[in-house]
């Protein structure tokens, strides 16, 4: 895995974040098994609830282009803080399905310091397909 190519292409995104209410802006790059880089930010709204987060972002493109969960090998998410973000719930829920259970996923903080974790091991006991 090259980081360093996803990390490069979700910084060169971050600036057009569209974090006007919360001015937190964020990031996600996401790899394809055919080396194409997807990426997304987070776009708010004056209705709060509507805002889309930047892993959503990057995955709802990588379907409107016609991938599924098996082209996707992993997915980095930066934002400007010090601390590593932590994918909000909804964002898991959206990755436990769209993803790969393996796909990795990189927390990548203002410093380009990283943590990897599996996209599985981010929402244990998950909401799937099985439950309806
Ligand atoms: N946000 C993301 O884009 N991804 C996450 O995983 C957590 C939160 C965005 C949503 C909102 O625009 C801002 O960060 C503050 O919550």
């Amino acid at each position: 895995m090259n980081m360093k190519e996803l990390y490069d292409a979700a910084k060169s995104v971050l600036p057009n974040s569209y974090a006007k209410y919360s001015h937190f802006k964020v990031a996600a790059a996401l790899k394809l098994k055919n080396g194409e880089v997807i990426t997304g930010i987070n776009v708010e709204n004056a209705s709060f609830g509507l805002t889309n987060c930047a892993e959503r972002t990057a995955l709802f493109t990588a379907y409107t282009k016609g991938y599924r969960k098996e082209d996707i090998t992993e997915i980095l998410i930066t934002t400007e803080q010090d601390d590593f973000i932590s994918p909000c719930g909804a964002c898991r829920q959206v990755m436990s399905e769209l993803m790969p259970s393996d796909a990795l996923v990189h927390l990548v903080n203002n410093k380009g310091e990283s943590k990897t974790v599996k996209n599985a091991d981010l929402l244990p006991f998950a909401f799937t397909e099985d439950d309806l």
